[in-house]
């Protein structure tokens, strides 16, 4: 048997703004994690994918061609240059990231069945190669995705990405913490992209100029994290939130969440992802996060943890 799992992800700047070529910042959150084994089954008996937290038992030839998982499963074997009609495989698929919640279940869960199917047959892939298998699945779930959240799970480090460029990771200075509030309510990271792209086409210099200013928050960001900077941080997420509001990706429990964290003593906050719920973060000092946590419960958030950047 072979198990391999992903971490999921934090975007901290530039969500939106990453597809258009502007810089973002992602950091992985190993507080939540996507988990597959893979183990032989009986002779004949073909690939199955079961995804025990959603209740879906799929078998590979029977699946429709968009079937994310069996995709992936197909890429992969295909990228191996293995026969899939002469595996018989039973694959076992669990994940604690909340499903699209903004924290990249999707690109987890695909990053986590590479990796277990590249140890099962003995053929590992980089995180280069893993990145570019997880990016076609992310592209049945997203329409045009940046690829900020594949690259920032198969590499497992903070993640300076701009499309089109070489991955830069980088370091942080002083560690910092986050509280991440679920809003329970799913995010629509396909919708919202795809209304974003309509907006823009129809405006585009408004919605340059917006891409523009995140861009630059997310440069700015960058720097303060290397310096250790960390006091900077806050009002810079809080000014990405305005930019968000403005782009139509917030909600009203994004917005009761973030007000909420506010309230409490955080130091800025924002939404993480595509947005139109899922979850928002909020940046805290270590004595200030379970006030922080305790108002978000409050606030109605369904899920709430804390989680340290560079710690
Ligand atoms: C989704 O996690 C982040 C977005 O910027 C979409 C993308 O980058 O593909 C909203």
């Amino acid at each position: 048997m072979s198990c391999a799992s992903a971490v999921g992800k934090i975007i901290l700047f530039g969500e939106h703004a990453v597809v258009y070529g502007r810089p973002a910042i992602a950091v992985p959150v190993s507080d939540v994690r996507a988990t597959v084994t893979v183990e032989s089954a009986e002779r004949g008996a073909g690939i199955t994918v079961v995804a025990r937290d959603i209740g879906r038992t799929i078998r590979m030839g029977e699946a429709a061609a968009d079937e994310p998982l069996t995709f992936t499963v197909r890429n992969t074997l295909t990228c191996l240059a293995c026969d899939e009609r002469a595996l018989d495989l039973n694959v076992t698929i669990t994940s604690t990231i909340p499903v699209a919640g903004g924290l990249g279940s999707g690109a987890a869960v695909a990053v986590a069945l590479i990796r277990a199917l590249c140890a099962h047959l003995g053929r590992p892939l980089d995180a280069a190669q893993v990145s570019a298998l997880a990016y076609r699945t992310e592209m049945l779930f997203h329409g045009t995705p940046s690829g900020i959240d594949n690259t920032v799970i198969a590499y497992e480090q903070p993640v300076y990405f701009k499309k089109g460029y070489p991955i830069e990771t980088f370091a942080v200075r002083t560690p910092f913490w986050l509280v991440v509030g679920d809003t329970g309510r799913p995010g629509l990271t396909k919708e919202s992209v795809a209304d974003v792209r309509a907006a823009w086409q129809r405006n585009p210099t408004h919605y340059n100029a917006l891409f523009d200013t995140i861009g630059h928050l997310a440069d700015r960001a960058r720097q303060a994290i290397e310096a250790g900077e960390i006091a900077l941080l806050g009002p810079l997420m809080s000014e990405n939130q305005a930019c968000l509001r403005e782009l139509d990706v917030s909600s009203p429990e994004l917005e009761r969440l973030i007000a909420a964290a506010l309230a409490a003593g955080a130091a800025g906050a924002k939404l993480s992802g595509g947005g139109r719920g899922g979850n928002m973060i909020a940046l805290v000092t270590p004595e200030r996060a379970a006030r922080v946590q305790a108002a978000l419960y409050e606030a109605g958030a369904k899920q709430v943890i804390v989680t340290g950047v560079g710690v």
